[in-house]
């Protein structure tokens, strides 16, 4: 098979993906298939309209109140700037390395210890053990909360229609979010309460956030940087183990090979597979598409990422050294979306995967163990692992 022919992608098929026309409208959305499209839209002026916002919106008289992925224009704004801190690259390199080290070593004891284990559960564990000690939830009543988080995103009730079955649903997130809430976000509160720390519950707590509002954003931060990251490591150990020689090249590379190996596949495999917005006011597309107030778009994340003028020749290749025709667009593309709420987490994401990565792969005897077992998550329109197994021979 020619470089031209070649497809990397291992989850493009559950995705059910297809080759689209850039704009393509179906039940009333504009589904948005160009990267200079999606990048117009994101921008502009546009509000929140994925994860359930319908729903969340709509909330406002039960436990969940908005946290900063559903907020727009000052408000945002302001959160933004307010925690841009907890995400600086210096806070990262300062504050939360020795945390990610100390983690991988404890991660890696484990493995070889049980000679393997659930890849999807441990690269869980990093990840969530890293996004708490940012946010501060760092105190339980009891051990778990990985598996209360994992429980409380699994299947969430959005479906703005209200029927039987989506009541049941609605009953059984609200015992998983009294749970989670119960066991790690009341006791982290109350120690933070005691003694303030350089930690997101800390600033919420500062600017008199009240508990239920903490407990919104802590739902968001379980979803946006404990979920994404359990994913992506997963995924990107699975593309690793799979070519010996990429494998080789990411352990004998510098830090800034393996980072661009790791945003190429973010690129290929986006975790976050679908945006959406809806249009504050009526606008013109780049391509002269004219769009009414209202509008709702769905932007396809993979499409977007496998545009080959935003990406360049061969966009399925798993390419370590693809250079973007514009080197503004960035090596993962918009698998950390783009404009006002692109992710602030994308360096710690790369950064507690890259030193993850780097000391399991280096494990001899290292192998999958089966076909890793993937289903669909609609919350995200992208991929979710249920088990992969691994193995030390
Ligand atoms: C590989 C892992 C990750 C991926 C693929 C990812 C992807 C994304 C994407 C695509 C968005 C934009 C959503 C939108 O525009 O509607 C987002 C937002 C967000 N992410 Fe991440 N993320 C990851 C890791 C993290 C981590 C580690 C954290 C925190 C420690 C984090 C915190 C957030 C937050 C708070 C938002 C909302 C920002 C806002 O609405 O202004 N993410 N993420």
């Amino acid at each position: 098979m020619s470089i031209a022919e070649r497809d990397d992608r291992k989850t493009a098929a559950l995705a059910g993906w297809q080759p689209s026309e850039p704009l393509v409208a179906a039940n009333g959305d504009l589904y948005v298939h160009r990267h200079a499209l999606a990048r117009a839209i994101l921008r502009g002026e546009v509000s929140q309209s994925g994860f359930g916002a319908e729903v969340v919106g709509k909330a406002s008289t039960s436990l969940i109140s908005l946290p900063v992925l559903y907020l727009e224009g000052q408000q945002h704004q302001e959160m933004r700037k307010a925690t841009a801190r907890f995400f600086a690259p210096r806070t990262v390199e300062e504050s939360y390395r020795a945390t990610m080290e100390r983690e991988t070593t404890r991660l890696m004891a484990q493995i070889r210890d049980s000679k393997g284990g659930r890849l999807d559960q441990i690269a869980m564990d990093m990840a969530v053990s890293i996004a708490a000690e940012i946010a501060g939830l760092t105190n339980h009543l009891i051990p778990g909360m990985p598996q209360r988080i994992a429980a409380l995103l699994d299947n969430p009730p959005l479906d703005p229609k209200l029927s039987p079955a989506a009541l049941l649903r609605i009953l059984g997130t609200n015992l998983k979010l009294t749970a989670f809430y119960l066991c790690d976000v009341r006791p982290s509160i109350n120690a933070r309460r005691k003694a303030p720390r350089e930690d997101l519950i800390s600033h919420l707590l500062s600017i008199g956030y009240r508990d239920r509002e903490i407990l919104t954003e802590a739902v968001i931060f379980g979803a946006a940087g404990m979920v994404t990251t359990r994913e992506f490591i997963t995924i990107a150990a699975i593309h690793l183990l799979g070519q010996p020689p990429l494998r080789e090249r990411f352990l004998t590379g510098s830090k800034e090979e393996r980072r661009a190996i790791l945003e190429e596949i973010l690129r290929l495999e986006p975790v976050i597979g679908r945006l959406r917005r809806r249009a504050d006011v009526a606008f013109d597309l780049p391509d002269g598409h004219k769009v009414e107030a209202g509008q709702h778009f769905v932007i396809d994340i993979r499409s977007v990422n496998a545009d080959s003028s935003a990406v360049g020749a061969c966009p399925f290749h798993l390419d370590p050294e693809r250079t973007m025709p514009d080197p503004r667009t960035g090596g993962a593309a918009m698998g950390f979306g783009d404009g006002r709420h692109r992710c602030p987490g994308a360096f710690i994401a790369l950064e507690e995967s890259e030193i993850f990565l780097a000391q399991l792969l280096a494990l001899p005897g290292l192998r999958l163990v089966g076909e890793p077992r993937m289903s669909w998550s609609e919350l995200v329109g992208g991929y979710q692992f249920d088990e992969c197994r691994i193995a030390i021979d």
